[in-house]
């Protein structure tokens, strides 16, 4: 085809034609370079260019053969080639014409093997993620209060001391308020006040109480932040829920039913619980609350003899504090403390993870291994 395209751009003097015979038989050749072009398997796209090098106005091979065979010819061979050139123009019209129908109305336009995709090869898998387990087993514990008719409310992560000290009887002089404790925030100079993270979930409690009379019944996850050391149970950050309960006639019974209730569902129904007193200056009165070891089941020992390496033989879990609110805390939120009564608890809810799941390291939390993570799809 290369070879024979010269021929379009050279006078039929030069290409030594001389007879009639000699013009036909080169149209012959033009006629079958034409239909072997046209024969190839093509997409439109082809077609279009195939348009283009054989009708193009200005240098397609029509034009090429009307401008270098025809105009030139001596006088008796131009009749010849005005036929022959008439012949070939209606061939590659017709011929061009009909495979365009054919791509038209084809299914779909015939793509040149390389670039056709193969709908049988798997694609890419790109794995999706999961929830982490410190998300599940808030899910996990908020099902469990839903179901009972308490709430979910969040509040925020920086607070003032007033929210997360003052407003729980928490005064100016307790330790817990010292620098070692809690993160304060570096303000700039002039700003108002003080700020920090919170160091428990329990200013909800506060902010909650504020805008709602009672009864209320909310929990409260979120984030808390404590200056400690990352240890194999201790983190800057963790994850707590906060539990409230108040309204006109709660008492010590409705807490420790609801507390049951919730550590019977959430690690199961053989386990045994008890209260241990405690103090926290929010609630009146305190306890801690323990959980029968998840590990020995309570008897203290380890299964392959010796004690139980989880609760060191004790036989019990702490698990949580709690209390009944502390009638001094009403005052700050303006309830009637001699109408209202109600429960706080606040749960560590990574450490309720370790022992629901086996975790003897709290920093797997935050590591984001993924050979961590996928234990917990
Ligand atoms: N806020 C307490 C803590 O972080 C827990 C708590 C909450 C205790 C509510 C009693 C009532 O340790």
């Amino acid at each position: 085809m290369v070879e024979f395209e010269i021929k379009y751009s050279q006078t039929l003097a030069a290409q030594g034609i001389t007879t009639p015979e000699q013009v036909r038989s080169l149209f012959a050749q033009a006629t079958a370079d034409f239909d072997a072009q046209i024969s190839i398997d093509a997409v439109e796209l082809l077609w279009e260019d195939l348009h283009q090098r054989w009708l193009g106005r200005k240098s397609g091979w029509l034009t090429k053969i009307s401008d270098n065979w025809l105009k030139p010819a001596s006088q008796e061979l131009k009749r010849t080639v005005g036929q022959e050139l008439n012949r070939l123009k209606a061939h590659v019209e017709s011929g061009l014409e009909a495979r365009h129908a054919a791509i038209e109305s084809g299914p779909e336009p015939t793509v040149a093997a390389k670039d056709r995709i193969d709908l049988s090869l798997p694609g890419v898998i790109r794995p999706i993620g999961t929830h982490h387990l410190v998300r599940t087993v808030i899910q996990e514990i908020e099902d469990i209060f839903v179901s009972i008719g308490f709430s979910i409310v969040e509040g925020p992560e920086i607070e003032t001391p007033y929210y997360n000290f003052e407003a729980l009887n928490i005064p100016e002089h307790h330790p817990v308020r010292e620098d070692m404790d809690t993160f304060y925030l570096d303000l700039p100079k002039g700003a108002p006040g003080p700020l920090l993270l919170r160091t428990h979930t329990s200013p909800v409690q506060i902010h909650t109480m504020e805008k709602r009379q009672p009864p209320v019944r909310v929990i409260v996850p979120g984030k808390v932040y404590r200056r400690d050391n990352p240890d194999a149970t201790h983190s800057f950050m963790f994850h707590q829920i906060e539990g409230l309960a108040v309204d006109t006639d709660i008492t010590f019974c409705d807490f420790t039913g609801t507390i049951e209730y919730f550590v019977k569902q959430f690690f199961g129904e053989s386990v045994k619980t008890r209260f241990r007193p405690s103090y926290f200056p929010f609630t009146e009165p305190s306890v801690e609350f323990d959980v029968s070891c998840i590990f020995c089941g309570g008897s203290g020992a380890a299964a392959s003899g010796g004690t139980c390496g989880k609760c060191k033989g004790a036989g019990w879990i702490e698990l949580f504090g709690a209390g009944m609110v502390d009638p001094a805390v009403y005052g700050f939120v303006n309830y009637d403390a001699s109408k209202v009564s109600g429960f706080a608890f606040g749960m560590g809810m990574d450490r309720l993870a370790m022992l629901k799941y086996g975790i003897d390291d709290l920093q797997v939390f935050f590591q984001s291994d993924v050979r961590f993570l996928r234990q917990f799809p």
